[in-house]
């Protein structure tokens, strides 16, 4: 297994109009995205052939991309059907083909896989509640100064929360909660119990009917994470957060807020949305402030019992980097208590 053989979002689908092309950064390649004229998404590797001007800085025309340097116009499957300095000469040639990437849209995204064999065929991870009645997704973009394994742990890290995001989010009050680690398939599966309404700002509005709060923070191989909330009827809310590998140190981050909120939910939509930016914002700060000093002296970390969640993230995608199905680690469930 690699992390080439998963699939990645690029795009928002609304971001990818007929006739545009963007420029994206996965696992450290260069990809030129547009639209075929079926409509249908085509990743190509940001370089021509010709003498390699980058594509995504060229023009689309009825579903086919011209380089802006010479003109040479690229089909949605990657092959040149038009060389301008060739005229009535030109020929459709097997040697001029573009390198093509894999793509799929679901859920509003636009999906690359950069692997062309998998040695297993995975699917993008299912939104949850992504366009169900009842529910309202606000989406998010941002871009993080470090890599996908300190976004992903700092997604579902709750002893940061009172420090980072005070106020909005938690105050340190140094309560006690437990939680339930688990890995096991390659996921993190973490349940707290005796969660309380310190939860910031909202926490009445969240909380109204004092219900006991259900808790979940998982962690998905290779990128994803899931925060979701229960607070009694109509207040129930997942935080799924997609990172995106740009490159080692730059981490691209579509973060969906879906919620139910009842009759609240379209009014809610403005200041979930502010609120989303907000604690993103303050986490972008830290880690990349993370992100210098990890560069400069390395990742020589001192866990406390409140770390397990990390612990057991870094194992998968170090097996992962090992080439090895983090699948295979043995299961394992911890209950862990701490302060907050
Ligand atoms: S570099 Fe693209 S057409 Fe010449
Ligand atoms: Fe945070």
């Amino acid at each position: 297994m690699q992390f080439a053989d998963f699939w990645y979002t690029v795009a928002l689908s609304e971001q990818l109009q007929p006739n545009k092309v963007l420029a994206r950064t996965v696992l450290g390649e260069w990809l030129a995205i547009f639209r075929g004229e079926d409509g249908q998404p085509v990743a190509l590797r940001d370089r021509c052939l010709h003498r390699s001007s980058r594509l995504s800085t060229g023009k689309v025309c009825a579903g086919a991309l011209q380089c802006p340097y010479h003109g040479w116009v690229y089909d949605e499957n990657g092959k040149v059907i038009a060389v301008p300095s060739e005229g009535e000469d030109f020929k459709p040639s097997q040697q001029r083909q573009a390198k093509r990437y894999a793509t799929k849209e679901q859920d509003g995204y636009i999906y690359v896989r950069l692997a062309e064999t998998p040695r297993e065929e995975f699917q993008p991870f299912s939104m949850p509640h992504y366009g169900e009645a009842g529910w309202e997704t606000v989406r998010v973009i941002n871009r993080f100064a470090n890599n996908v394994t300190n976004c992903a742990e700092n997604f579902i890290d709750i002893p940061h929360t009172a420090f980072v995001h005070p106020g909005v989010f938690r105050t340190s009050r140094q309560q006690k909660l437990e939680m339930t680690v688990e890995r096991e398939n390659g996921a993190v599966l973490v349940e707290y119990r005796h969660e309380t309404s310190n939860l910031g700002w909202y926490s009445r509005f969240l909380n109204r009917e004092s219900a006991e709060i259900q808790h979940c923070d998982r962690f998905y191989m290779p990128n994803i994470t899931s925060v979701e909330y229960h607070m009694g009827r109509d207040r129930h809310l997942f935080i799924t957060s997609q990172s995106i590998p740009e490159t080692d140190n730059s981490t691209l981050v579509y973060t969906d807020v879906t919620y139910n909120y009842g009759i609240w939910n379209k009014l809610a939509r403005p200041l979930v949305w502010w609120t989303a930016q907000h604690i993103i914002r303050q986490d972008i700060e830290i880690l990349g402030i993370q992100g210098e000093a990890i560069a400069k002296y390395g990742t020589q970390f001192s866990n406390t019992p409140a770390d397990t969640i990390h612990v057991f993230v870094e194992s998968i995608i170090t097996a992962i980097s090992r080439r090895e199905d983090p699948r295979l680690l043995p299961n394992q469930s911890v209950k862990v208590r701490f302060w907050v």
